[in-house]
C-alpha cells in the first residue's frame, strides 16, 4: 500500500497558513467565485466550506450575504480565518469549526450548498469526504469540489520539483497520479458517492509573479510540500538546496516576469 500523503495531515498546512492567507488565498478566490456561481449562492443560503483554509471561499460567500459555516483541520488556518473575520467585524453569520472533513460535526440536511476547494482532494478517504458533504447538504442542494490537473504539465513547477529531486535523490517518489486530476476521475468518484447530475469543467487562472526569483521565493514560503521539507531539513541544510533550485529556474526561464496558468477541475453534483 502507498504511504499516506503528508498533505493529508495538518502539519504542512499549519506551517504555511500565514503565508498562504496573504499570498495564495487572494489568487484562489477566483476559483472560489466560479464555484459559488456554479451553485448560484446568494443571501438566502447557508453554505458549508469544508477544508476552508483561511476562509478563501467562505469570505467570498459572506460578501454575497450567505450564512457560512467553515471547517478545517489545521488550527493555524482556522486562526487566520478567525483573525480576518474578527478584523472585519463579521462573526455573526460565520460559524468556524476545527475538524476533519471526513467526519463532519454537523447534522444531516443542514446546508443549502457545500464546497471543498482543493481540500477534499487531499483526504485519505475521498469517498467519505464526498458522502459527508452529501449527508449535510439538503436534497437538491449543489456540492462543488475542485482539484488540479497534473501539475507536471506546468513547466516552471515541474522544473522546480525536478531540481529538488536531483538535490535530494532519496525523496520518496511522487504519487503516479494526483487525486481527481481528470474530469473522468472526478465525475466517477462524485457519482459513486451518490450525487446526481455530476459534471466537471476546467477553469484556468494565471498566477503572476514579477520575476522568476520572486516566484521561487513565494513557492519556498507558501507551497506546502516544499515548506514541510524545508522545516524538516532545517534552514542550514535547506539554503544550498533552495539556491540550486533557484539557479536552475533562472537558467531555464530567465528572471523576467512570470505568468503561470493554473488549471483546476471544478466538479459539481446535486444531492
Ligand atoms: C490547498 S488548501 C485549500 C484551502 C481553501 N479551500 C482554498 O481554496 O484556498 C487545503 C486545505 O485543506 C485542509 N485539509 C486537508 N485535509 C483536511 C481534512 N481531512 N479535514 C479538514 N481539512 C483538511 C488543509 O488544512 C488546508 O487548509
Amino acid at each position: 500500500m502507498s504511504q499516506p500523503s503528508p498533505l493529508s495531515t495538518p502539519l504542512p498546512w499549519d506551517l504555511v497558513a500565514a503565508e498562504y492567507s496573504v499570498d495564495v488565498a487572494p489568487f484562489f478566490e477566483r476559483f472560489a467565485e466560479r464555484a459559488l456561481d456554479q451553485a448560484a449562492v446568494g443571501a438566502q443560503h447557508h453554505i458549508v466550506d469544508v477544508a476552508t483554509g483561511p476562509g478563501t471561499l467562505a469570505f467570498r460567500a459572506r460578501e454575497r450575504g450567505a450564512r457560512v459555516t467553515a471547517l478545517d483541520f489545521s488550527e493555524e488556518m482556522i486562526r487566520q480565518l478567525e483573525a480576518r473575520a474578527a478584523a472585519g467585524g463579521d462573526t455573526e453569520h460565520f460559524t468556524v469549526r476545527h475538524g476533519d472533513g471526513q467526519a463532519l460535526p454537523f447534522e444531516d440536511d443542514g446546508f443549502d450548498a457545500g464546497f471543498s476547494m482543493f481540500g477534499l482532494m487531499f483526504f485519505p478517504d475521498r469517498d467519505r469526504g464526498f458522502r459527508e458533504l452529501r449527508r449535510v447538504v439538503k436534497l437538491n442542494g449543489v456540492v462543488v469540489v475542485s482539484s488540479w490537473v497534473p501539475l507536471d504539465q506546468i513547466p516552471i513547477l515541474s522544473t522546480a520539483f525536478g531540481a529538488l529531486r536531483e538535490q535530494l535523490p532519496n525523496l520518496p517518489p511522487p504519487p503516479a497520479e494526483l487525486p481527481l486530476a481528470s474530469e473522468e476521475r472526478a465525475v466517477a468518484e462524485m457519482s459513486a458517492a451518490g450525487f446526481r447530475d455530476v459534471a466537471a469543467e476546467r477553469h484556468t487562472e494565471s498566477m503572476l509573479a514579477s520575476s522568476t526569483r520572486a516566484l521561487w521565493d513565494r513557492l519556498s514560503r507558501n507551497n506546502a510540500p516544499i515548506v514541510m521539507l524545508r522545516n524538516r531539513l532545517g534552514e542550514a541544510a535547506w539554503a544550498p538546496i533552495g539556491s540550486a533550485i533557484e539557479a536552475r529556474l533562472l537558467d531555464r526561464f530567465g528572471d523576467g516576469p512570470q505568468s503561470i496558468p493554473m488549471t483546476a477541475i471544478v466538479t459539481s453534483g446535486r444531492v
